[in-house]
């Protein structure tokens, strides 16, 4: 990946994304208030990409966040990198559009930067983020992702987003979208777990070959909150020893080191704090290089180890994590 002096690397339909992006999922715990200002902090300390989504109900205060930025003179428009998301209630070809057109409302923006797939599945079309059955069990349903990916092509060709891609998406399940009939745009990413200990680096073959690029979320080692799907026990990325001893090498921290490691191996990384300090920290990160020895060192703490697993997922069709990428 070659950064220009933006920090951006080129999409295969021509667009730039910048490489280091701001995630602004919260749990429903911490006040929506929070992620309107932490936006803030992420724009004055220099971040242009902002991860976001339909699902993450806060797109109001991020959208506010934004246009205050813009209204305040520290940013135009363009150069702000919006990523919004399809959540899967909106996953009928006849509801794509609304989807989106429902972020931009909260947002108050005329367009997004990209439109991703949030997921790879439907679920019962409604006003419930996760729609349940009397036993409380998820209504899934099965939807063709080619015809999902030709109404996101629409949304594109209306001008509503500059790019459209995929999220949480295997190589089996990109494939079927590369190999459509009539196929106009390709996805631009696939944003996925990817940390040291999930490095992902099958697909990150499989997405180079292909000219789409692959975006990291948990590249911290995930949010790790709890009742949700994250794995118990799981392991506390930022306490690893061997990054802990090669941040101090560096005078850097774990997160940097973290970070700029999917940087150099040509990834797009996200980083979530809603803490000022650690947001400048997690920007600072473009300044140092890490040796190829390093880098071999910290590919070796990959056991593909997953945070995030929804299992009330794993019996549909398109779940994308029984695969190996
Ligand atoms: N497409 C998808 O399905 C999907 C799934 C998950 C996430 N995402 C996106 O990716 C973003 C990032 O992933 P994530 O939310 O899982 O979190 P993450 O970036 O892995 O961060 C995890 C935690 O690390 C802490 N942290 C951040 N910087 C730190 C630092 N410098 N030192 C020590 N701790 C630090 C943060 O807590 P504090 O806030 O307390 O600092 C944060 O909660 C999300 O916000 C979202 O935008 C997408």
């Amino acid at each position: 990946m070659d950064f220009n002096q933006s920090h951006s690397v080129k999409l295969n339909d021509g667009h730039f994304m910048p490489v280091l992006g701001f995630g602004t999922y919260a749990s429903d715990d911490v006040p929506k208030s929070k992620v309107g200002e932490a936006t803030k902090i992420a724009i004055d300390v220099g971040f242009r990409h902002i991860d976001a989504a339909y699902f993450y109900q806060n797109e109001e205060e991020v959208g506010k966040a934004i246009r205050e930025k813009i209204a305040d003179g520290t940013v135009k428009r363009e150069d702000i990198f919006y990523t919004t998301k399809l959540w899967t209630t909106f996953f009928r070809p006849e509801l794509v559009q609304q989807g989106l057109e429902r972020s931009l409302k909260k947002l108050q923006l005329d367009y997004v930067d990209l439109f991703i797939i949030h997921v790879p599945f439907a679920m019962k079309p409604g006003e419930e983020l996760l729609p349940k059955d009397a036993n409380g069990q998820i209504i899934l349903e099965t939807v063709d992702i080619c015809d999902i990916w030709e109404a996101m092509e629409k949304c594109k060709d209306a001008g509503l987003t500059k790019s459209i891609g995929v999220s949480n998406f295997n190589h089996k399940l990109l494939e079927l979208i590369l190999n459509k009939q009539g196929l106009k745009y390709k996805p631009v990413c696939n944003q996925v777990e990817c940390h040291v200990y999930l490095n992902q680096s099958k697909l990150l073959t499989f997405c180079k070959s292909k000219d789409i690029v692959l975006v990291a979320y948990s590249a911290l080692g995930s949010q790790r909150i709890c009742g949700t799907w994250l794995k118990e026990n799981s392991p506390i990325l930022l306490d690893d020893p061997v990054l802990g001893e090669i941040a101090r090498k560096y005078n850097r921290t774990p997160a940097q080191v973290a970070l700029r490691y999917q940087l150099q191996r040509g990834i797009v990384v996200l980083a979530k704090s809603f803490k000022k300090e650690r947001i400048k920290e997690n920007f600072q990160v473009f300044d140092f290089q890490l040796t190829p020895e390093d880098m071999k060192t910290i590919d070796s703490l990959n056991r593909d180890f997953r945070y995030t697993e929804p299992a009330h997922f794993k019996d549909h069709p398109n779940y994308p994590f029984h695969e190996e990428y």
